[in-house]
């Protein structure tokens, strides 16, 4: 499916924001824009505004922020060609929707897939009650029938081809249930026989509602005790999560709590605490952890208590911190999963876990301390590096201090023996490491912290309000003096469309953007709130200033070419740049 920058601008068009968002919340005019509590994340005083003019939203609580596309994007949880398709749709604006006979075969063939897995499905549930084991299994793990319904449990029958030949019945062929991963061949026969035999199933449900494949657990301590269906066209592990799909359905989540298993998601769901998912035992994946974030920013790990659910948590902590969750670690009791926990000890006990869980800065920590003891020397000296290496990873000095207080208490070690270790692993790490500079460079790069960046701002914002001033703007100005990357992209978008003599309009700018995290920024960049001064004013003193850091830059470069030109004995040539360097001060006055 291919949209033209016309088409998507005709899509915004004819979907305005205030409209579509009115769909949703109910919004209250104030000043020129409207305001309702932010949708995605929890507040008790609105935030969340929409500016009709410049067709953007933007929370001021948790920063998310966007066009018109970037909103539906996230609250209906689309795609972003999903989500133009989904606003064409409510624009009454045809998108014709063709592709070649490749992609319909291949569609096809995906919806033969879900079809058969429906039906097996419903197979397997239909099973539940010919025989007595499977409902007794299931009614001894605390299911009730409600949930066994919700989560489509079923049961695969003791016999080699009962699947297979109901399958056949109903029209499926051979090799369809074979891609499907649903049958497989035997090696002595030339026959087939049923993958799942006398196993509890559990149907794995994509976010679009489809069963995409099965887990299947034995009644008895055989092995392996949860066999699970191959990867197959529309089933690959890394790329789904157990149980997301009924999370999907709610609005406003705070967080997601992840868990081990299929039993410990539908344990949890039965006593209410319906924002659980599982990551199915294999190591997490950074697919998985976008697809998470999609739909909450903060994430609870709630693995297992064993040596393995332990390692899976560091893992799983680092992909989801790198991907930017929030990331908190709930603990369990040592021998118990969150399934048996909660029957045991009652949801209460649950959710006091969950308000008692701690961000990986203290759960890493924790780990850190847990089998030292606190009398003896070297242990404490094993804490003491241990726990520094932790803390150099903080950036907040305020942060720091805290944790440095509380432990050095704890483990009686002296804060200053912390803080020199500290800066010992710090020194070693600035020296060793040039690439993680580099990365702290660009951070900082973003934070608008000098002048420059905020006239950046200022021109934008201007050129957001006026047509005409933005022309003015960049008749004075190069869009690639602008020293921020995404603000020069912006400035570019504007030129380009003043030279196609179109208008501006803040919403179509961003959609111009490849990726929702730019769209964010630049949502947020562009509702900044100008100085009350006369615009033309505010105009020329950020053009001067972007001018004038511009030459600043420049006699930097300058200064440390002619103090090497002097190092290396270059006399004449350092006295040339020395002029240029005076020549270029003169200017800047
Ligand atoms: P666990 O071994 O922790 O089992 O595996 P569990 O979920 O607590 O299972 P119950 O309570 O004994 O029924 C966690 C997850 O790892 C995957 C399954 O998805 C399981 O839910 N797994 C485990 C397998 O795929 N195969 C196995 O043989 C074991
Ligand atoms: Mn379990």
């Amino acid at each position: 499916m291919f949209f033209s920058e016309q088409l998507i601008s005709e899509i915004i068009e004819k979907n305005d924001i205030v409209d579509v968002i009115s769909d949703y919340m109910s919004l209250k005019k104030s000043g020129s824009n409207y305001m309702c509590l932010c949708p995605f994340h929890s507040e008790k005083s609105p935030s969340f505004s929409v500016s009709s003019t410049k067709q953007i939203f933007n929370c001021f609580g948790c920063g998310v922020g966007g066009n018109v596309i970037t909103f539906v994007q996230k609250m209906e949880r689309l795609e972003f060609i999903e989500a133009l398709k989904f606003l064409a749709d409510r624009a009454g604006i045809e998108v014709n929707d063709t592709k070649n006979e490749q992609q319909l075969k291949k569609l096809d063939f995906y919806k033969a897939l879900y079809r058969i897995n429906q039906e097996t499905a419903r197979f397997f549930y239909s099973n539940l009650n010919k025989s007595k084991a499977p409902m007794e299994y299931l009614k001894g793990r605390g299911l009730n029938d409600n949930t066994l319904k919700s989560f489509g449990l079923g049961y695969s029958l003791n016999e080699w081809n009962s699947l297979m030949n109901y399958l056949r019945q109903k029209g499926y062929s051979q090799e369809l249930m074979q891609k499907a991963g649903l049958i497989a061949k035997s090696e002595k026969s030339s026959g087939y026989y049923d993958k799942f035999r006398n196993r509890v199933m559990f149907p794995i449900i994509d976010l679009k509602g489809n069963v995409i494949a099965f887990g299947g657990r034995v009644m008895d301590d055989s092995k392996p005790k949860y066999l699970n269906s191959p990867e197959t066209p529309v089933f690959n592990k890394g790329n789904n999560i157990y149980g997301l799909n009924f999370v999907k359905k709610q609005q406003n989540i705070e967080n997601i709590i992840i868990v081990e298993g299929y039993m410990d998601v539908i344990a949890l769901h039965q006593y209410g605490i319906t924002n659980a998912v599982a990551s199915l035992g294999t190591a997490f994946t950074e697919n998985q952890a976008k697809l998470l974030k999609r739909f909450s920013n903060e994430i609870i790990i709630a693995y297992d208590a064993d040596i393995a659910g332990q390692s899976a948590t560091l893992k799983g902590l680092a992909i989801l911190e790198k991907e930017g969750c929030d990331v908190k670690v709930l603990t369990i009791p040592s021998g118990k999963d969150p399934d048996e926990f909660v029957r045991k000890e009652g949801v209460e006990a649950f959710r006091e876990r969950i308000r008692k869980s701690v961000s990986l800065i203290e759960y890493k920590i924790d780990n850190a301390k847990k089998d030292l003891n606190i009398d003896n020397i070297q242990d404490r000296i094993r804490f003491t590096k241990e726990f520094s290496s932790i803390l150099k990873d903080l950036e907040s000095n305020v942060e720091i201090d805290a944790y440095i207080k509380k432990y050095s208490n704890i483990m009686r070690v002296n804060e200053v023996a912390i803080y020199a270790e500290l800066n010992r692993l710090k020194e070693k790490h600035k020296n060793g490491n040039n690439k993680h500079n580099i990365v702290n460079n660009k951070d900082a790069q973003e934070k608008p912290k000098n002048g420059e960046l905020i006239a950046e701002i200022y021109l934008l914002n201007i050129c957001m309000s006026d047509s005409n001033k933005a022309k003015n703007i960049f008749n004075m100005l190069n869009p690639e003096s602008f020293t921020h990357s995404l603000n020069k992209e912006i400035a570019y978008i504007i030129v380009n469309k003043l030279n196609e003599g179109k208008s501006l309009n803040a919403g179509e700018i961003i959609s111009r953007l490849e990726n929702v995290e730019k769209q964010n920024k630049a949502a947020r960049l562009l509702s900044y709130e100008l100085p009350d001064k006369e615009l033309d004013v505010l105009i020329q003193s950020s053009i001067d200033i972007i001018n004038k850091s511009k030459i600043t830059r420049r006699i930097e470069e300058l200064t440390s070419k002619m103090n090497e030109l002097f190092q290396t004995g270059e006399k004449d040539k350092a006295n040339e740049i020395f002029n240029e360097i005076k020549e270029l001060q003169r200017i800047r006055k």
